[in-house]
């Protein structure tokens, strides 16, 4: 079976503190509410455009979701490509079959996640540069402007819809590639809330985990910033008040879904320029070993992180339980702290996560995992410093954490 076996690191961020000038770049515009993808096509015509490819999966076209977006287009009169053979994990070939089929578009519009946008991503700067994909590993490693991408997400999760990143997995080379740029921020995002209510409960609970990972270590990661400080607080409100009405009835519980979809898309602009900590180190290697699922990763490995962390930023970490609604009065600063990581623990427990036991991840493969995640990209941003003894540890930690399945 094919193992991506690492990732290299892509140096995006540069440390911020007080003395320090920090830069916003974000994408170029948002339509966000209920039923918004139905005016896809009209936003597109007013943008000028006529010929686009859409690129998404089969589970998104039996679902019917991607029905939805091409509906939009032909009432407008856009002509459209679809491309939907996105897989997860998605390869340097996939890329380069959706830069073919796009090399007269004006447009590609991705659907779906990070399986869908990210590949569309990176298809948007082969089209436009040619060579390889291979060229582009790193940040900014492209000339000319990618072809404009709209980014239409179906889950409210990984944030892709607001970043500036791609990653692309080069199986010749079973390895996963960072791929960054301001030019393939979206230019639109369409975050229409309804693509999310047929979600089974444990990929809103997974999806949403990856969402509250997003807040949660962009809140307490050395990158911290005004603007990212804001967008983070209001995500980690949203999302911790409605991430379980929105796995236990989010077939019905519009609110929550609302509330889901804003609370992730806050999350990615917030560690956009924030970046993230070692809960995200911890869980590729989970993704690319063990095929654990990212959302999944990262809800097992954040809470024991948080642990592991708050000694290092007490007062930050002090602030997390309120925004759970929790009384911290009359506690000193570390107990406040203290309860903020036990907010993280109670929620995991109630919500369906497998344990990393159901994956296959056993106490023999700790020192692999702990190699790769001491080359993830965001260990220097965490609020801890860390060694692989420490990664060891903390693996160890989450693999003792039980779920219900
Ligand atoms: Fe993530």
């Amino acid at each position: 079976m094919f193992r991506p076996v690492a990732q290299i690191p892509l140096d995006y961020s540069v440390f911020k503190d007080k003395n320090s000038v920090f830069a916003w770049a974000p994408s170029g515009a948002i339509l966000f509410g209920n039923g918004c993808v139905a005016r896809t096509g009209q936003e597109l015509k007013r943008l000028g455009v006529s010929r686009v490819v859409v690129v998404s999966d089969q589970g998104l076209v039996k679902a019917g979701i991607v029905q939805k977006v091409l509906d939009a287009l032909e009432q407008a009169g856009v002509t459209y490509q679809l491309y939907d053979q996105c897989e997860a994990d998605p390869s340097v070939e996939t890329v380069e079959a959706i830069a073919a089929l796009a090399k007269d578009a004006d447009l590609l519009v991705g659907v779906g996640g990070g399986s869908s946008i990210d590949p569309a991503k990176a298809a948007a700067i082969l089209v436009t540069n040619g060579g390889s994909i291979r060229d582009y590993q790193g940040c900014d490693k492209f000339s000319k402007a990618p072809l404009p991408l709209v980014a239409i997400p179906t889950a409210a999760g990984t944030g892709t819809e607001t970043t500036p990143f791609a990653v692309i997995t080069d199986r010749q080379r079973a390895w996963k590639m960072p791929i960054g740029g301001t030019g393939i921020m979206p230019a639109l995002v369409i975050a229409d809330p309804e693509l999310t209510y047929s979600l089974p409960p444990h990929i809103t609970a997974a999806t949403g985990m990856d969402a509250l990972t997003h807040a949660i270590e962009a809140y307490t990661s050395r990158c911290t910033e005004p603007i990212s400080d804001a967008l983070a607080i209001q995500a980690i409100k949203l999302l911790a008040k409605a991430i379980r009405p929105a796995v236990f009835r989010g077939d019905i519980d519009r609110d929550a879904r609302y509330d889901m979809m804003m609370g992730s898309m806050l999350a990615g602009y917030a560690f956009t320029s924030a970046s993230l900590g070692i809960s995200h180190c911890m869980a590729h290697p989970l993704g690319a070993m063990y095929h654990v699922p990212h959302g999944v990763g990262n809800a097992i490995c954040l809470p024991v992180v948080m642990e592991f962390n708050m000694g290092a930023w007490p007062e930050r970490y002090a602030d997390i339980a309120p925004f759970f609604g929790e009384d911290v009065s009359g506690l000193s600063v570390l107990d406040g702290a203290r309860k903020g990581v036990e907010c993280v623990y109670r929620l995991v427990e109630d919500l369906p996560i497998q344990p990393l036991e159901h994956w296959g991840v056993t106490l023999q493969s700790l020192d692999q995992l702990a190699d790769e995640a001491m080359k993830g990209g965001d260990r220097p941003n965490n609020a801890r410093m860390t060694t692989k003894e420490d990664f060891i540890r903390l693996y160890t930690k989450a693999l003792t954490l039980k779920k219900q399945g």
